[in-house]
């Protein structure tokens, strides 16, 4: 690129990107073209290689860089304004949408969009363009991005197409059958997929019986929808034994639930085996609605999962429902104030303390989603943010303000980006820590180990 002349200005703003003390001259000059000239950076040379890819990397190049150079001139609509504070931000994120998009174009996992824009928030949020634009994002993104990451780990759609062609029609049609008797069990189903990939990874552990096993441990508490596995898995020894583990059923069912309740559809990555260890004590790392915000996030970043995940994966309480214990604390004597939680809604707390009055300890149901219980849609981020979450932690992520944009963002644009970052978080989920090849076995039936 020859000698590169730096000016005050360019000096100013690369003291600006976090830790690149060092950056390379080439990289400062990019980045502030890709600053300073119009939303297609794509023209300042900034993908020199963009020649040797083939044709849909390069026209989904261009579309990342087009959307997030718009994004970048944002409110101001191009319009550069010199002020520091903004100035910096804006080169912050620049650096941060290069780094991101450097990482899609290596073919690796990459963060949800929707965590890119954390460290910005405050100064792009007011645009109601720039919401669009990270809505789109948030729906386009996974799509394009999931696949890849999911196949890293040895797992992909058509795993069982030779060797058990008709795995999904079995497994929704019995999801179906079930939802037929009994409404609830998709929520059920959906919650047992994150309790088991949560421990052991996506392996089916959960499903052990025995007393030492998973299943009885604390947190496990109220998980249901067991029979709807093993009844899948009937079906499936006798079309084709021995071949799809239980831990592929349970990521399907999940998949089929949340179709079955309305929400949105992806292709579910198939060849996990099933594991050989369920014990209780492993499952005392599960979040608990007790927990902070701070400490689910970092349970989830500790199964590589993301701030942004980890609230799009929350949107689960959509549907569903929970027990009184769960929350009647909240109700009346909440950390010994003598009064309720004040962060619930007033006009919500009464019927609350309806349905949990005080001394009782019968179990009732009450949903998580007040509005729309039983279908998977944004009314439940609708609900979080007017104070009307039953589960403390999930009324938490909006009094955070790490997460509360993101609350604000699943809640609009009839759920579009939540539905897309649900599925891009689903789809990390349900590939965390799995067994393939010759680890673990394909169990004859899921609440057993083969050699018992
Ligand atoms: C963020 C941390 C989370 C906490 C603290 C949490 C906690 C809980 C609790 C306490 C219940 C009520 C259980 C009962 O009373 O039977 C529940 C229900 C449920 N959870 Fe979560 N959960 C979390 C994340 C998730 C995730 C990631 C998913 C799925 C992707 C999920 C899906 C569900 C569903 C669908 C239900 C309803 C179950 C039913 O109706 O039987 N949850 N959760």
């Amino acid at each position: 690129m020859g000698m590169i002349q730096l000016s005050a200005k360019d000096k100013i703003l690369s003291s600006c990107l976090p830790g690149k003390a060092n950056l390379q001259l080439q990289e400062i000059q990019q980045t502030m073209c890709k600053l300073r000239s119009t939303r297609f950076g794509y023209f300042c040379g900034y993908y020199p290689k963009m020649k040797d890819w083939r044709g849909f990397r390069v026209s989904f190049q261009f579309s990342v860089s087009y959307l997030f150079g718009s994004i970048l001139q944002g409110s101001s609509l191009g319009k550069w304004k010199w002020n520091s504070k903004l100035d910096c931000q804006r080169v912050t994120l620049t650096w941060q949408v290069h780094e991101y998009i450097q990482c899609l174009a290596r073919w690796q996992p990459c963060p949800s969009p929707i965590d890119l824009l954390g460290s910005v928030r405050d100064t792009f949020m007011a645009g109601f363009r720039f919401q669009i634009l990270v809505a789109a994002a948030c729906l386009i993104f996974p799509l394009l991005n999931s696949p890849r990451r999911i196949e890293a780990q040895g797992l992909w759609p058509g795993f069982y197409s030779l060797s058990c062609p008709n795995v999904q029609d079995i497994v929704t049609t019995t999801v179906k059958s079930h939802l037929r008797a009994d409404n609830t069990v998709g929520a059920a189903l959906l919650r047992l997929h994150f309790h088991d990939c949560f421990v052991q990874g996506c392996d089916g552990s959960v499903l052990i019986d025995g007393p030492s096993s998973e299943k009885n441990a604390g947190p496990n508490t109220g998980l249901r929808g067991f029979e709807v596995i093993d009844d899948a898995k009937t079906k499936l020894e006798a079309a084709c034994p021995g071949v799809v583990s239980c831990a592929d059923i349970l990521s399907l069912a999940a998949r089929d639930a949340v179709v079955q309740s309305g929400g949105p559809f992806w292709m579910v990555p198939l060849g996990r085996r099933d594991g050989t260890v369920s014990l209780i004590a492993d499952a005392f790392g599960l979040p608990s609605p007790v927990d902070s915000v701070a400490r689910i996030k970092d349970k989830f970043l500790q199964k590589g999962l993301s701030t942004g995940d980890m609230v799009a994966l929350t949107g689960a309480h959509t549907i569903g429902q929970t027990d009184c214990a769960f929350f009647r604390y909240r109700l009346y004597n909440y950390n010994s104030s003598g009064n309720p939680d004040p962060t619930i809604n007033t006009q919500y707390l009464a019927t609350l303390q309806q349905k949990c009055p005080l001394g009782t300890s019968g179990s009732v149901r009450v949903a998580l989603d007040k509005d729309s219980p039983s279908i998977f849609d944004e009314v439940f981020f609708k609900n979080v943010q007017q104070g009307n979450a039953v589960l403390e932690s999930d009324q938490r992520i909006y009094q955070d303000m790490s997460t509360q944009f993101m609350v604000d963002m699943f809640a609009g644009f009839s759920g579009m980006s939540f539905k897309g970052s649900f599925i891009s978080a689903m789809l990390k989920m349900s590939s965390i820590g799995v067994k393939t090849g010759t680890d673990g076995e394909i169990r004859k039936v899921c609440s057993k180990f083969n050699h018992l």
